[in-house]
């Protein structure tokens, strides 16, 4: 028999059985002394920390990313130095299901990544859609709970959705990505990802610039038709784990490029558009894509829960040379990650290998649960000292700042010409979409719209979606009374439900 090492305990004794518990003859009681039986059970008890409040479910790989073009013209973030190359790590997801739910259910997909670069780690914490629901992070919860289980019989709902959307008109862009052909991506590997929101780029001469990131999948998109993603739902429920895990072992490493839509400061000031409304797109026509890189991901991980389930992606992590923008529900999301990573991990997450930085961490937090890395005991706990501490450095105080002013207030004012909330929605169905995909568009909502029970609700969604396109609303609402027609507007073709 080949030599294998011994069982220990958790530190590191050796231990007599991995068969039998220590008891009083062989058939007598157990004893609350074999305290290894004791550290196995206490041990398994606490094997799960709690899902992600959202996008629970999902599946990750390290790679890198390779900077191929010269954007230090517009920041001077050390990751996109031209030729530079940085490891990082990717996880994917789907935003509503639970843990164990299927892959291929209709929904966002998540495109979270974690490069550690060499002034500290950078998180770009995306979707695979460009817009996202609402325009204000203090919507997030409800729009979640609406999305996900009844309190009483734990179903989800379609009126829960339906009220929520149609009372939410900010909804439709989004809702329209969602319900049309990508809303079901045949795999990660086959899926753009973006990081949606108006982030800041500030090069070395500290000049500022407005910037979209778009990852162009490399593999090309493919999508799941209805049929084949519920058929998959129920024959294999982790098909997109499995993709990405296989072909990655297989050598066939899946590869992204990086491009950036950049808009110069002033610009936001005066567009058509709000160019922070997380809702809408900015035509390529105004601002075309500058590509940047290739990310590649081309390592598993090797022990899921260590390196995927706990690693944490925090939109508030950026390194000099990237920072935020005046997008409200970013500066929303910049407070919420870090605190759910101190619920779902722990306070001091961050010293986890897998979210560790690479380059030094020099900071004044101290203690904790779990606190594994710590600075000398000459190093002081307090700043200012006189003792030779880490310093902060006064010169950064304005970085990634921007001006603003007036009262406080609750509001969205749509100060700009074209701050509507259907306008882009109609765009993408009328002159994205062709007419195939506009014919299973149709069937799709029209299966939504159907499951909602409440006619008051129903009604809604029918003026929601004549509100994106006055012919899709025509059709809907004749698929839906069980009469199909052919729709006014030439673009529009109507379907009946199968
Ligand atoms: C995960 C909050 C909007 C993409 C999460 C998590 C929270 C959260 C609490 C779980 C974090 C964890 O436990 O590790 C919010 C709030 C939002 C918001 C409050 C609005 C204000 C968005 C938007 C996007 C997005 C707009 C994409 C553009 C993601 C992704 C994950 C995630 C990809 C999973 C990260 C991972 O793989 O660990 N969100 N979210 N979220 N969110 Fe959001």
């Amino acid at each position: 028999m080949s030599h294998v090492p011994p069982t220990t305990t958790n530190s590191g004794a050796p231990v007599a059985s991995d068969a039998h518990a220590l008891s009083v003859g062989s058939d007598g009681p157990i004893v609350l002394h074999d305290h290894y039986l004791v550290e196995k059970l206490a041990q398994f008890n606490r094997e799960r920390v709690p899902e992600r409040v959202v996008h629970a479910k999902g599946g990750g790989a390290f790679g890198t990313l390779r900077v191929t073009n010269d954007v230090s013209a517009y920041t001077r973030a050390a990751l996109f130095q031209p030729g530079v190359e940085t490891e990082m790590l990717a996880r994917f997801s789907s935003v509503a299901g639970e843990l164990g739910s299927p892959d291929t259910w209709r929904d966002p997909r998540g495109f979270a990544l974690k490069f550690y670069t060499s002034e500290g780690n950078y998180d770009l914490v995306g979707n695979n859609t460009p817009v996202f629901f609402i325009r204000d992070g203090i919507k997030f919860p409800d729009f979640i709970h609406s999305q996900k289980r009844l309190p009483g019989s734990h179903l989800r709902d379609n009126d829960m959705q339906w009220d929520f959307w149609s009372l939410s008109p900010e909804t439709a862009h989004q809702v329209t990505w969602l319900m049309g052909d990508r809303g079901l991506p045949s795999s990660w590997r086959h899926m753009d990802g973006f990081g949606s929101h108006t982030y800041q780029w500030i090069n070395a001469a500290g000049e500022r610039f407005w910037v979209k990131y778009h990852f162009k999948t490399q593999q090309g998109i493919k999508n799941l038709t209805a049929d084949e993603a519920s058929q998959l739902a129920g024959s294999d429920a982790d098909v997109h784990i499995r993709d990405l895990y296989e072909h990655i072992e297989a050598g066939d490493f899946p590869r992204w490029t990086l491009s950036v839509q950049v808009m110069p400061y002033e610009d936001a000031k005066a567009y058509r558009f709000n160019p922070f409304d997380l809702t809408k797109v900015w035509p390529h026509a105004d601002y075309p894509l500058i590509e940047v890189g290739v990310m590649e991901l081309n390592r598993n991980p090797e022990n899921y829960f260590a390196q995927i389930e706990q690693a944490t992606f925090a939109p508030s992590n950026f390194v000099p040379g990237i920072a935020a923008s005046p997008d409200k529900m970013l500066l929303a999301r910049i407070f919420s990650y870090a605190d759910a990573h101190r619920y779902r991990v722990g306070t001091n997450h961050a010293q986890l290998p897998v979210n560790a930085p690479k380059s030094p961490v020099h900071s004044y937090s101290k203690d904790g649960a779990a606190r594994y890395t710590f600075a000398s005991a000459q190093t002081p706990v307090y700043a200012p000292n006189s003792v030779g501490g880490p310093a902060a450095d006064p010169a950064r105080a304005t970085d990634g700042s921007w001006e603003s002013d007036g009262e406080m207030t609750r509001s969205a004012a749509a100060l700009h010409a074209e701050d509507d909330d259907w306008g882009q929605a109609g765009t993408l169905y009328r002159e994205v979409f062709d007419d195939a995909a506009r014919a299973r568009f149709l069937d799709t909502i029209t299966g939504h719209v159907g499951g909602v029970k409440s006619d008051e609700i129903r009604e809604r969604a029918v003026q929601y979606w004549t509100n994106v396109d006055a012919g899709l609303g025509i059709a809907l609402r004749a698929n839906l009374e069980g009469a199909p027609v052919e729709t006014g507007t030439p673009a529009t073709s109507a379907v009946p439900v199968a």
